[in-house]
């Protein structure tokens, strides 16, 4: 299977940035662009004719209801997107998202037929204390649990993005992201009965450091933030991620 590159473009850009970029980005292997809520639909029919996929950064647990500001997965799913980030470090930190409800998104995020980038990852604490990996796998418990084994034709891919390498330039030695992967498959295998499922890694990825985790097999690609806003860097970085 290609490798995976997924571009997280947060707050970053406007939509009129976000069309001139995915314009002169071009499709390079396997590529998925998460655009702000507000950029979605102009890159929608962009993406249809491109081949690159569409993502959203977040989508709520319910379709529809009294809940100001919050945004449905059917109307993602209308607007063309195929992939929804869920739980994002970033989600979890400035607005308490708890593992119960990043659970509650992935849920529905599958029921709606968009496939979830579930984020999951340890602070530069647990780290430090050597319970990096426990951390890990209480929120893939917590997130998966009630979840049963996926149908046929629903797909989930986890994203291990350790906090402190977020945003920081301290990415994580590809060595220990390896072991953070194998141990992310072994679980979600015994937790809802997906074998070797698609883990990316993400932190600091850039075109300079890219191939080192991709040369790995148990690493299937990448969750890219500032990166993939810089147009030279985030073409060079595909361009290099193709080959493998
Ligand atoms: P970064 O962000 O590449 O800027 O570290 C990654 C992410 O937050 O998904």
């Amino acid at each position: 299977m290609s490798k995976l590159i997924v571009a997280n473009w947060k707050m970053y850009l406007s939509p009129k940035n976000s069309v001139e970029l995915f314009g002169a980005v071009g499709k390079k292997g396997e590529v998925v662009i998460c655009p702000s809520f507000a950029a979605l639909n102009q890159l929608s029919t962009l993406a249809k004719k491109s081949g690159i996929g569409l993502g959203a950064q977040d989508c709520f647990w319910t379709n529809r209801g009294a809940y100001t500001g919050e945004i449905s997965p059917v109307d993602l799913k209308e607007i063309g997107c195929e992939y929804v980030i869920v739980g994002h470090s970033e989600r979890r930190g400035y607005f308490q998202e708890t593992d119960e409800m990043v659970g509650k998104k992935v849920k529905a995020a599958l029921a709606t037929g968009l496939i979830p980038i579930l984020c999951v990852g340890e602070n530069e604490f647990e780290r430090k204390k050597g319970k990096a990996a426990t951390h890990v796998v209480e929120q893939l418990k917590k997130t998966l649990t009630g979840l049963g084994k996926l149908r046929a034709g629903q797909e989930i891919i986890i994203a291990y993005e350790p906090v402190w390498a977020i945003g920081t330039g301290k990415a994580c030695d590809p060595e220990t992201a390896v072991e953070m992967h194998q141990l992310i498959k072994e679980k979600v295998a015994e937790l809802i009965g997906v074998k070797n499922v698609r883990v990316l890694y993400g932190g600091s990825v850039n075109d300079k450091n890219i191939a080192s985790y991709l040369e790995y097999a148990e690493i299937d690609g990448a969750l890219v933030g500032g990166a993939s806003t810089k147009k030279d860097i985030f073409a060079s970085l595909l361009s290099i991620a193709s080959k493998f």
